[in-house]
């Protein structure tokens, strides 16, 4: 169920860690499924997973300094490699690399810094058969073979769609045993690492006549927690939407959280070219709280446990801006709709301060208009130096109230996004157009 705290939490951590960190190839556990590597050599290749430098309580420690409120964790990727020893017979890095249960100290760290805990569980499962058959319509003995040598699985399963099979018992069988085995493996995560604030699913492959009882796992869930808020993976059952790698244009209705990698994949590759600038993922953040979201941001540790250091640099830029900032960001809401503006901006909850989000070196002034109320102060975030203001133009017979320009002092520019607080003298009174003819769309 939604609750209050992921909704004011604002900025979350991702973390995508697994067997994929061994072969830095990008693309997490895809290269499975794109015929870049085989099954077997995969799982040989995650005994290299030495997680010697493993240092949770560092990572979170970083994570905190950062601003985040919460952090999400790949329990289980789409490769169907666990990162906690389990009952249900996959394999583990635990158990094919001997690193111990890599999840609870990860959950006992955020808990002991005050981070709400999320755990991400892939529906998808490449390991298993059951699942794998359905999919792709071959058999068990194919599938096993083809574990041996990289093949393309993924055009497999594309052309295979258009096959109608629905009726088959054999299948059917198979799916029950997939579904059964999801279920219990997705029990044992919540109940093992109870109470977990945020189950994080990702990618559900599945087929005509052969789909995920969405709402009966919501029902397992809550069994287990009622308060675990649950992404909108699993499809209509969610509790927030979740757009990937893109700021969406239009606010999304309801809760929601934008996931975003600070590189160009979402896992490890070594490489150093491709990451993002603070200053972008700062002002994408801002467009998330302009639009009332979340944001959270990916790092992706190499098979030691090491975060690449451009990661935990840029983490430390985003911290500077987000403990300057704090006022501004935990615990908003939307702020003006977009054309009242040049910038994104936020407001406090109850509604009588809004914080601009000035992204530019303003020429001369900055604008933002329709504002009916009078304002009581506006003042630069972090030094609090003020700023004066001119309205200029509306017609306040018909209560037009025109536009408001506001000098930002130069000192006072951040030097990634300066954020105005603009105190006004009640709850926003935003001017609409009823019953005048202008059109301010
Ligand atoms: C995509 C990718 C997956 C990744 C996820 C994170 O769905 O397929 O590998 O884990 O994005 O949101």
């Amino acid at each position: 169920m939604m609750q209050d705290w992921f909704e004011e939490a604002k900025l979350g951590i991702f973390v995508h860690w697994g067997a994929y960190a061994v072969g830095c190839r990008g693309g997490e556990s895809w290269p499975l499924v794109s015929g870049t590597v085989s099954y077997d050599d995969y799982l040989e290749e995650a005994k290299r997973f030495d997680a010697s430098e493993y240092d949770p309580a560092a990572w979170v420690d970083l994570f905190r300094r950062a601003g985040a409120r919460y952090a999400v964790l790949t329990t289980k990727h789409h490769d169907g490699v666990t990162l906690f020893p389990t009952r249900h017979g996959s394999p583990s890095l635990p158990e094919l690399a001997g690193v111990g249960d890599l999840v609870e100290p990860f959950v006992d760290a955020l808990r002991d810094a005050g981070l709400r805990v999320g755990l991400y569980y892939s529906h998808t499962d490449w390991y298993s058969l059951d699942h794998l058959e359905v999919i792709t319509g071959l058999s068990r003995d194919e599938l096993r073979e083809m574990r041996k040598r990289p093949v393309t699985l993924s055009k497999i399963w594309q052309a295979d769609q258009a096959n109608d099979r629905s009726g088959d018992e054999h299948l059917r069988k198979a799916w029950d045993r997939f579904l059964a085995f999801h279920e219990a493996q997705l029990v044992e995560i919540l109940e093992r690492y109870h109470p977990v604030d945020l189950i994080w699913f990702d990618v559900m492959l599945d087929r005509k006549g052969y789909t995920f009882p969405v709402h009966h796992l919501r029902e397992v869930i809550h069994g287990i927690n009622p308060n675990t808020v649950i992404n909108s993976r699993l499809g209509e059952a969610g509790d927030y939407e979740t757009p990937e790698q893109f700021v969406p244009v239009r606010r999304p209705d309801g809760p929601w959280e934008l996931c975003m990698t600070v590189h160009n994949t979402w896992s490890y590759t070594g490489k150093e070219e491709g990451y993002k600038s603070a200053y972008q993922l700062l002002t994408m953040f801002c467009e998330c709280l302009g639009m009332g979201g979340n944001m959270l941001l990916n790092v992706g540790p190499d098979a030691h446990g090491r975060l690449p250091p451009q990661q935990t640099a840029l983490l430390e830029a985003i911290g500077r801006w987000t403990s300057k900032h704090a006022e501004a960001i935990y615990g908003t809401v939307a702020g003006l709709p977009l054309g009242y503006a040049y910038h994104f901006s936020s407001m406090n909850k109850a509604k009588d301060v809004i914080y601009l989000y000035v992204a530019h070196v303003p020429k001369e002034t900055t604008s933002i208009k329709g504002i009916r109320n009078n304002l009581e102060r506006v003042t630069v975030l972090g030094d609090g130096a003020a700023c004066s203001w001119q309205r200029v133009g509306g017609a306040p017979w018909l209560n037009v109230p025109g536009t408001l320009f506001i000098e930002v002092p130069k000192a006072s520019l951040d030097p990634d996004v300066t954020v105005l607080k603009i105190e006004l003298d009640g709850p926003l009174d935003l001017y609409s157009g009823e019953g005048v003819e202008i059109d301010i769309n």
